[in-house]
């Protein structure tokens, strides 16, 4: 009998890796404690993929713990000592989701076998005796499944990550019109995920506050540069034209499918707990929750940076202002939260990239993207 090692030195790992990094050749794993079947599958599989073997179900989850990214296919027989192939291949579904999996049975009660599929996320199961050609046409539909999953999610990701990158661009991008505010956009963002990180909100629900963070001034996009930028208090005018920038930024994504439920959250981030904001006036819950995180964030960060018009507040101050706002300016539990919060929001405004990539869910769903058969 060849084990794992004897296998890897046949066909030599580096090579199996390689040719996996290709996707030249699929590895397929095979538990079967009857050493003849285990003999007969190898013969009838091995001329068309890399083959790992094990004797039994625990032995087989320790080769998927070290080469479950490599193993695309797993065929295991039902009935084994130590652990049955069922209780193995659920096992294995835990380790590897993306890996087909097949169970090999001599029961052919109907109801035995739909408890087994739904229990192991089985892609098909072969009764015994079966003839080569039977095997190899299953195996041949599972390997064309995982290719066909595996480029679906790695269209996915790819266009998670594009999302993400265009996102960030356009605000540092945005926050590069004035020198003023470089990083405010991507700040703004750490502090409002600090804290709605708190409030048991869902992944979801975290990730578009962490695009609506981003995107929050996206309206200043049209305000002349002389406005933006300008040194000293803005007359009425210009702050009737600075005022626009919610409104144009609810314009500017309202048509962007994937951005319309935020629309709102970023035309509503300047309004009031009290009513006295803009640009509707809207008071108390009326105001979207993820509004009034980004407007305690954005206040914060307005104050302990260095603006055209003065120099930074301490975080100190700051701190002290959005408590004496609470109720009125802010959401009062909000700054309330955040006030509990203010030790770690002053450690990550002198780290923001660092914490930043702690507290981004985009970043995160991209990196711990796992793929799941559909
Ligand atoms: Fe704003």
């Amino acid at each position: 009998m060849l084990s794992l090692k004897d296998e890897l030195l046949i066909h030599g790992i580096d090579d199996m890796l390689a040719n996996d990094a290709k996707k030249v050749k699929h590895t397929i794993l095979i538990v079967d404690d009857e050493i003849h079947n285990q003999s007969l599958l190898k013969r009838t599989l091995r001329g068309n993929y890399y083959i790992l073997t094990a004797s039994n179900g625990l032995e087989g989850l320790e080769v998927l713990e070290e080469y479950s990214d490599h193993i695309s296919l797993i065929i295991s027989d039902h009935k084994m000592p130590v652990m049955e192939g069922t209780e193995f291949l659920e096992k294995a579904n835990q380790i590897s989701p993306s890996a087909i999996k097949i169970l090999l049975t001599g029961y052919s009660d109907i109801e035995i076998l739909t408890h087994a599929v739904n229990r192991c996320g089985l892609f098909q199961y072969i009764l015994k005796p079966f003839e080569p050609e039977e095997l190899i046409k299953v195996v041949r539909d599972g390997i064309e499944k995982f290719d066909l999953i595996n480029s679906k999610a790695t269209i996915l990701t790819d266009l998670k990550e594009l999302f993400y990158k265009t996102i960030k661009s356009i605000s540092s991008a945005l926050d590069s019109k004035d020198p003023y505010t470089h990083g405010h956009s991507l700040r703004v963002t750490l502090y409002a995920l600090i804290l709605a990180s708190t409030l048991g909100l869902s992944d979801k629900e975290l990730e578009d506050i962490e695009t609506a963070g981003l995107l929050h001034d996206i309206g200043k996009i049209g305000i002349p540069q002389s406005i933006l930028c300008k040194q000293g208090k803005l007359t009425d005018e210009e702050f009737e034209v600075m005022k626009a920038h919610p409104e144009n930024a609810e314009k500017l994504i309202a048509n962007i499918k994937n951005l319309k439920g935020i629309s709102n959250w970023l035309k509503c981030h300047h309004e009031r707990w009290d009513g006295a904001g803009y640009p509707a006036g809207l008071k108390g819950e009326e105001i979207p929750l993820s509004a009034r995180i980004i407007a305690i964030a954005d206040t914060y960060d307005a104050m302990t940076t260095t603006r055209s018009y003065r120099t930074a507040l301490s975080h100190q101050t700051a701190i002290d202002e959005i408590r004496a706002c609470a109720g009125t300016q802010f959401d009062p539990e909000l700054a309330k939260k955040f006030i509990e919060l203010e030790q770690t929001i002053e450690d990550a405004k002198t780290n923001p990239e660092e914490y930043y990539s702690k507290y981004s869910y985009l970043q995160k769903e991209i990196n711990s993207y796992i793929l799941t058969p559909v």
